[in-house]
């Protein structure tokens, strides 16, 4: 893998904010900067990646530190994709649960994204007991 550095300090507010634009996700969710910077502030653990000082990927995860983790906000720069940071941001988010003995680990998956997670050693939940969620978006 080309040299990127990783990082669990969080990254800067503008920087984030582009690269979570990257995803589409923002159509839906109409966050400010502060509003996702607040958030990001919240989790429990960050990873940032860099190639230079360009925010090239991150992961984070809110957890209860002791059962439940729940990783969010996966992203890599579409320029970055394929070379292997997704896996390695979600590598060190799963390192960091074992490191506590987080019970369990979950995700949702977008749409096309789940063999990705497969490759990563993630499995979908057992027939008949999806994932579930209500949206609440004003
Ligand atoms: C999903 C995402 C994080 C993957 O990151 P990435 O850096 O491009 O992926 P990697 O290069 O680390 O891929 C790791 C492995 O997964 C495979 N892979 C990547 N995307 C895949 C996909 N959509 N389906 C199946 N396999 C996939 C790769 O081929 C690679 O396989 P290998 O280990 O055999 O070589 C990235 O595509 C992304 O940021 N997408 C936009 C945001 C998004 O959808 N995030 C997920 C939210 S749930």
């Amino acid at each position: 893998m080309t040299n990127f550095r990783f990082s669990t300090d969080l990254p800067e507010k503008q920087l984030f904010y582009d690269l979570f634009l990257t995803t589409g996700w923002n159509i839906q969710y109409k966050l400010e900067p502060d509003e996702l910077y607040e958030a990001l502030n919240q989790s429990w653990y960050c990873i940032s990646a860099y190639h230079d000082n360009i925010l090239v990927g991150f992961g984070r995860m809110i957890c209860d530190g002791v059962v439940h983790a729940l990783i969010l906000d996966l992203i890599v720069h579409p320029d970055y994709q394929s070379k292997g940071i997704g896996k390695t941001i979600l590598n060190k988010l799963v390192d960091k649960c074992r490191q506590h003995r987080i019970r369990d680990i979950q995700l949702f998956s977008v749409k096309g994204k789940a063999g990705f997670y497969q490759k990563c050693g993630f499995k979908d939940r057992p027939e008949g007991a999806p994932g579930m969620e209500i949206k609440k978006i004003r």
